[in-house]
């Protein structure tokens, strides 16, 4: 199949009065992408836009005594501005399911889809969700609530049309088996295809009783289910039976990025409607996972909604999308705390990379008459040069697979390796030595080169560093493109020009760690801590548990058998990156099951404001050896 261009959606949103970072998270993600294929020089367009119609809009709308246009035309408006805007989202259309050019196409799908017999009249007698726009059968609701949001159903009996889904099960079926990428990540997969082996229902699609909608052709009792239309925008944003040629080129989309709540949607009706439309389904659905507050999804309860345009004006934007798109391993859960938010800004952005800027810039000033020094490639040792090109690979083969937070976990070693450089070369010794006076240029060269290199790497994720980083190296173009990422680009003999540090450490409770409170005596002696029995095992398997986003199944070796552990680490670990790590457990804590697996133990971790680290000795031991 494959088109020209790479088409990158997000879901439509729902034009709430509540839009919180949650909601910016799914669009930096997609952002994120869409710039990084620009970077690569492949034409993309980027869609989102707004989901306005429905029963839940009219009646916010009536409660608020205007009409649902009204209602939608300034929360739409602020959603573009200065929502999106000031979090940079570079999209290509703006779709608004208002428009007339999305109207006309879903009237002609449904005509269409009706005139072949795929949809059909009958009776609708169930209930409905009005706040997440869902049919459901009694058999699905839990204890008389939405089996979904656990928010209460409203009985609906009702004419309506409905669209033949379960002719198309088996067909659908077949198309996620022999395309396991089409639904990601994998555990995403399995859920659908064990809601299709459930049997899947044919779906009504259509709503008496409500105005707020578009009317079925022909029959104008009847508005279009909410979710038809808002599927739809994605062949109306590409053009579809309006501009054939736009059409050809988009469709079809490369990646719908959608939160996992809604996969269901875009992984079985969408790709139904699709197949009934006879045209080719979208390459990748991928869910990513919610941020939560503690327990729960923000945005859930009013109150647990967090204003990103508040941390905007605080912390500005690229740490907002730095945080967004680093803490999480991208397709899990991850909570949300501002602590973790300011931890990741002062670590990663002010501290590690702040400082390499800032050092480089100071060393070139005092050492090399603040010019970039020429690099004596024969006599170079390599090392940013090698990490470089290692990087280089890794973020693009992380990106190829949405991988998001992995591309910035590579990022993030080139910076720490060429921190570490600093140590290890320590110019300053070098420039006492007139006969290391190449060494030292090279050394110099390489950690501006680095920077440089960090400057194309990190323009897909924030916005205003890259540039700034470019300023200082005395570079005024800004980055083009991804193949820039290779050593040796930077030209000898440009000015420097040291400017203010790239990230103003944030002071807060969370960025200093806290004295022990010398009036709460906990203390405890000797036989206490002697009962706990801690060893040093391997981890020899790594897995996802099933259903549980926050939970990892691991199989530990600890010298004597393979003891499984179910951990809650998984927002800070992918599970391939810990096999074959040493790690403490706790190995006479009683055995405990955890959604359904029997975990014998636990890891010893340490966290701070949301940061978490497995606890292993610093050299490799004997599985079994104690500690204490
Ligand atoms: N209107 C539908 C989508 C129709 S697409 C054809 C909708 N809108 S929404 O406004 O409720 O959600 C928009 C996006 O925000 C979804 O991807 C959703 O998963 C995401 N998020 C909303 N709250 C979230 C979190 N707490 N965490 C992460 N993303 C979440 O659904």
């Amino acid at each position: 199949m494959g088109n020209p261009v790479w088409y990158i959606t997000t879901p439509i949103y729902y034009p709430s009065d509540n839009l919180h970072v949650g909601h910016a998270y799914t669009t930096v993600a997609a952002d994120a992408l869409a710039r990084y294929h620009r970077l690569k020089g492949e034409p993309v367009w980027f869609v989102t836009g707004t989901d306005e119609h429905g029963q839940k809009i009219e009646r916010r709308a009536r409660e608020a005594g205007v009409t649902p246009k009204a209602f939608v035309d300034p929360i739409v408006r602020y959603i573009q501005d200065p929502l999106w805007k000031r979090l940079h989202i570079q999209y290509d259309d703006f779709i608004r399911t208002t428009e007339p050019r999305h109207a006309a196409v879903v009237q002609q799908i449904f005509e269409r889809l009706r005139a072949q017999g795929d949809i059909y009249k009958g009776v609708y007698e169930g209930w409905y969700c009005v706040p997440d726009e869902t049919f459901w059968t009694e058999n699905k609701l839990v204890d008389g609530k939405c089996p979904d949001c656990g928010r209460p159903v409203e009985r609906v009996r009702q004419e309506s049309y409905f669209f033949k889904l379960s002719k198309y099960q088996d067909r659908l079926r077949q198309f996620i088996v022999d395309h396991p990428d089409f639904v990601q990540p994998a555990s995403r997969q399995h859920e659908m295809l064990n809601f299709i082996d459930a049997g899947l229902e044919d779906l009504s699609v259509s709503r008496t009783g409500l105005t707020w909608g578009i009317p079925v052709p022909g029959d104008p009792e009847h508005v279009i289910y909410v979710w038809f239309d808002a599927l739809s925008n994605y062949l109306t944003a590409a053009g579809y039976l309006q501009d054939e040629a736009k059409f050809q080129r988009i469709w079809p989309a490369n990646v719908h990025v959608v939160g996992k709540e809604i996969v269901r949607f875009h992984a079985v009706i969408w790709p139904i409607m699709l197949m009934a439309l006879d045209l080719p389904l979208p390459q990748h659905v991928f869910g990513h996972g919610w941020l939560l507050i503690g327990e729960s999804k923000m945005g859930k309860s009013l109150g647990n909604a967090v204003d990103p345009i508040q941390l905007l004006d605080r912390y500005g934007v690229d740490p907002v999308r730095y945080y967004l798109l680093r803490e999480v391993p991208f397709g899990a859960d991850g909570s949300y705390t501002e602590d973790a938010l300011v931890l990741r800004t002062n670590v990663d952005l002010a501290n590690d990379l702040g400082n390499l800027l800032s050092r480089t810039t100071a060393m070139i000033n005092r050492f090399w008459q603040g010019e970039i020094p020429p690099l004596v490639a024969d006599e170079d040792d390599g090392v940013i040069a090698r990490e470089v090109a290692t990087v280089y690979q890794e973020v693009q083969a992380a990106m190829e697979r949405l991988a998001i937070s992995d591309a910035l976990v590579s990022i993030g070693r080139l910076v720490r390796t060429a921190n570490k450089y600093i140590e290890d070369q320590k110019p300053w010794d070098l420039a006492k030595d007139p006969a290391q006076k190449v060494r030292l240029g090279n050394v110099l060269y390489g950690l501006a080169e680095a920077l440089r290199v960090l400057s194309v790497l990190l323009t897909p994720f924030l916005v205003e560093t890259p540039g700034r980083i470019r300023y200082q190296l005395g570079l005024d173009s800004p980055v083009q493109e991804y193949r820039e990422a290779i050593f040796g680009g930077l030209p000898a003999g440009i000015k420097i020009r040291r400017g203010e540090p790239l990230f103003p450490r944030i002071e807060s409770k969370a960025a200093t760690p806290q004295e022990p409170d010398a009036g709460d005596d906990r203390s405890i002696g000797l036989e206490d801590f002697q009962k706990l029995d801690l060893r040093v095992g391997t981890v020899r398997t790594a897995e996802v548990v099933e259903g549980a986003d926050r939970l990892l199944k691991l199989t530990v070796f600890d010298g004597t058998r393979e003891r499984t552990i179910v951990s809650g680490i998984r927002a800070h670990y992918d599970p391939e990156s810990l096999i074959g790590q040493q790690v403490v457990l706790v190995a006479n804590l009683k055995p405990v099951k955890i959604r359904g697996i029997l975990s014998e133990g636990m890891l010893l971790a340490g966290s701070a404001g949301g940061e978490l680290a497995l606890v292993a000795p610093i050299r490799r031991l004997p599985e079994g050896a104690r500690v204490k």
